[in-house]
């Protein structure tokens, strides 16, 4: 069933974009979508191939029965309760464009946390040893260490996931952006394939949701984003546990970790890294001020 089926007959031929915007609109704010005027932009864009900012630039162009089918079909999509960048197969991240596949998380907004919080000890380190090594774990699409990677052209970044699909997008992610020759990959569960590297960073944003707690996910994460993005064990924490043990052993002298976590795991994330010999020097919050990233050193005389 068209979303737009609703446009009279005799518009059938030629409908101004604004109209079918307006229409695929209503339609979402009928279906409880939480954002529909946003929602519609992003797809209509999307299906034209036009900026979401531009759109009021078009609102009077004339849509053809082909666009508008186009569109149809991505508002159906929307309304069984796909996301739109799903929808779109790709999303924006720190101005990349990354495709996604069905093994990649979406990348979200408060990633760029990470991501800002990382970006001046990437760009510090370059400047002081003329490059920096960075591990991202669970790279997905690659956005942690893409978008570093960008920012930094003396950088360079290994890739490591479970997912061998992860993996083929974020490596063709690398290339569509113009970074294919300083981003590897490798398959590993965390650390186990990293062997005899060492880093001056190490960044990752795990699975941290408890198990239990997946089933009373959104939809739209629960049914489109991989188990193995979001699953971190009985408590949510097994990723950090892991990643806190194997960290010091692929530490350059000077190097840190920085890992994002769940609202609520802030203090449990700094105990698991405290235990096995790291302090904070930063933490970083989102926009409703909770702490969701944290870099960590290893304590003087921990041995890695
Ligand atoms: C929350 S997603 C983050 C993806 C990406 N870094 C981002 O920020 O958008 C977690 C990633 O960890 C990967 N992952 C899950 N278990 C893993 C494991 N045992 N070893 C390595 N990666 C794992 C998932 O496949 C997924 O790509």
């Amino acid at each position: 069933m068209s979303v737009l089926a609703a446009l009279p007959e005799t518009e059938a031929e030629s409908v101004p974009l604004g109209r079918v915007l307006a229409d695929l609109r209503r339609a979402f704010a009928h279906a409880g979508i939480a954002e529909p005027a946003a929602d519609a932009r992003v797809l209509v864009a999307g299906a034209l191939g036009l900026e979401p900012a531009r759109l009021i630039l078009h609102e009077a162009d004339p849509l053809d029965a082909i666009a508008r089918a186009r569109i149809g079909e991505a508002g159906a999509r929307r309304l069984a309760g796909e996301p739109v960048y799903r929808i779109l197969g790709i999303r924006s991240f720190f101005g990349l464009t990354l495709a996604l596949s069905p093994e990649t998380l979406e990348p979200r907004v408060d990633s760029e946390i990470l991501v800002e919080a990382v970006m001046p000890h990437v760009a510090r380190i370059a400047a002081a040893k003329g490059t920096c090594r960075i591990a991202d774990l669970g790279t997905g699409t690659g956005a942690l260490a893409l978008a570093l990677l960008a920012a930094t052209p003396a950088a360079t970044a290994l890739g490591t996931d479970i997912s061998i699909g992860a993996l083929e997008t974020a490596s063709a992610n690398a290339a569509r952006n113009g970074l294919a020759d300083r981003f590897r990959t490798v398959r590993s569960d965390w650390f186990d394939r990293v062997e005899g590297e060492r880093f001056d960073l190490v960044v990752s944003n795990p699975p941290y949701i408890a198990s239990s707690a997946i089933g009373g996910l959104l939809r739209e994460v629960r049914e489109h984003d991989p188990r193995a993005a979001l699953d971190g064990g009985a408590d949510g924490l097994d990723a950090y546990r892991r990643l806190a043990e194997g960290a010091a052993a692929h530490l350059e002298d000077g190097g840190a970790v920085a890992v994002e976590h769940g609202f609520d795991q802030p203090a449990v994330v700094a105990e698991i890294f405290a235990r096995m010999g790291f302090s904070p020097v930063s933490v970083h919050h989102d926009l409703a001020g909770h702490r969701r990233a944290a870099i960590f050193v290893p304590r003087i005389g921990t041995c890695g």
